[in-house]
């Protein structure tokens, strides 16, 4: 599958913003800490959710979906051992290991995949369950972790992690006593996560600051009291800012929350965009010049690394240079080779770092996307481009995106999937 553009044209309009993918994912994982029940509502319908289905369904979960909204009984649940064809594309099929592990006593994980962002150890996660007592053999499929009693632990975590966050949260929600964790990622998705587990009977503290403090329900499943909906996606809507920005004659991004992308405004405005910001939508369109901005990814609430690469296209049109340090993942420059043969002038300086010198007229071109953030990043490129760009491996983009063509269509963009 691959997506047609033929860029150039002004964009118009008003577009809604999905459920966030790095939220909903977690929930579903959570499912498994329940007795009866859980309903999430909101959520993506997206290629990442339904490899969850998928993970969940093959150890015996019962998983409905009507209407956006998603019911999963765990009631039934069997296996042990995560499907290694989805989880070797799946990198967030790691979270479900938590919960496995807590309720059965023990979890075969596959090496995990998911974009090819560079390495993407996972030893925070083992050390975590060890210090909460678990054992884990390392075989060449994978990792077999055994625990006959999770007990609650002080853990730092070496590098802020929010998977491993997640993880460590719901392994804790049933161990037996007290877990604090500290170093913790303060992602808004892992403050949702704690709000559910909270409302479901677990006592979580300090969720969305870096010491979180659990107390385990010494294996007692959790009980849903009402749906888990799933926030509003900030990269998403991040990502729908930036392509107003480049070509927008006046874009409304509705069913956001701009608190939760203050950080892109923030260099946007820098960057000399304009944004209109409401309770729940935000506005925007295309300045006369864009002035050059330099960006560091952070771990929230600084500059997010999903928002790099739509960043760095906007950045070949500032007048002037610009740099990108990129300090989360080490793999997360390769679209630039892509953005050059569209002509793009971007100068590598090390494995973190780009200068882009604009501003520069890009070239349609046939370009294949690296990962899921970088191929939204070369549809707003695509747009922008004179001519006609042919985007392959789509699957990336539908992985995170939801019919972006057809959604993009309605702001006028001229965009289509193609065999
Ligand atoms: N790290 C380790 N050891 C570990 C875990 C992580 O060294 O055991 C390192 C990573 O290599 C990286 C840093 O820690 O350098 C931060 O990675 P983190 O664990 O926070 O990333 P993640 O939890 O795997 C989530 C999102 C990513 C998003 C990052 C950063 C999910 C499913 N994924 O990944 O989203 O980029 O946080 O915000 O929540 C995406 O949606 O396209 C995506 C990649």
């Amino acid at each position: 599958m691959k997506f047609l553009v033929r860029g150039g044209k002004k964009l118009s309009g008003e577009i809604d913003v999905m459920g966030a993918k790095n939220s909903v994912l977690k929930a579903m994982a959570a499912s498994v800490l329940f007795d009866g029940v859980v309903n999430i509502t909101n959520v993506p319908l997206i290629e990442d959710v339904f490899r969850m289905r998928e993970l969940l369904s093959d150890i015996g979960a019962e998983v409905r979906e009507e209407k956006r909204k998603l019911s999963i009984s765990t009631d039934k649940l069997r296996g042990d051992t995560l499907k290694k064809s989805v989880s070797e594309r799946l990198r967030a099929s790691i979270v479900l290991a938590g919960p496995i592990l807590a309720r059965q006593g023990k979890v075969f994980f596959p090496y995990p995949g998911g974009c090819v962002i560079g390495k993407r150890p996972i030893d925070v996660f083992l050390d975590g369950w060890r210090a909460m007592g678990a054992h884990i053999k390392e075989t060449s499929e994978g990792f077999e972790i055994k625990a006959k009693k999770l007990r609650g632990t002080d853990y730092f975590f070496r590098v802020v992690s929010v998977t491993g966050t997640e993880t460590l949260i719901m392994t804790a929600a049933l161990a037996e006593g007290k877990t604090v964790l500290r170093n913790a990622a303060l992602e808004p998705e892992v403050s949702a996560l704690a709000d559910f587990l909270n409302r479901a009977g677990v006592k979580i503290r300090g969720a969305g600051t870096p010491t979180i403090e659990i107390d385990g329900t010494g294996g007692r499943l959790l009980k849903a009291t009402e749906p888990f909906r799933v926030m509003p996606d900030r990269i998403e809507a991040g990502s729908f800012l930036i392509l107003g920005a480049v070509l927008g004659k006046g874009i409304r991004i509705n069913h956001c929350n701009p608190e939760h992308i203050m950080a892109l405004i923030s260099a946007l405005h820098d960057a000399g965009v304009e944004v209109k910001i409401g309770e729940d939508w935000v506005e925007t369109k295309k300045p006369d010049r864009f002035s050059p901005v330099n960006i560091k990814t952070r771990e929230y609430p600084g500059f997010p690394t999903d928002l790099q690469a739509p960043f760095a296209v906007l950045l070949t049109q500032a007048q002037g240079e610009s740099i990108i340090f990129e300090s989360i993942f080490e793999g997360r420059l390769g679209y630039v080779e892509e953005l050059k043969r569209m002509g793009a002038k971007i100068v590598p300086c090390d494995p973190h770092r780009v200068i882009i010198a604009g501003p520069t007229e890009l070239q349609g071109r046939e370009i294949e996307t690296p990962d899921l953030r970088a191929g939204l990043a070369f549809v707003i490129a695509a747009l922008l481009a004179k001519g006609k760009s042919v985007i392959g491996n789509v699957y990336q983009i539908d992985r995170g995106y939801e019919r972006i063509d057809e959604r993009l269509r309605k702001l006028g963009a001229d965009i289509e999937r193609i065999e």
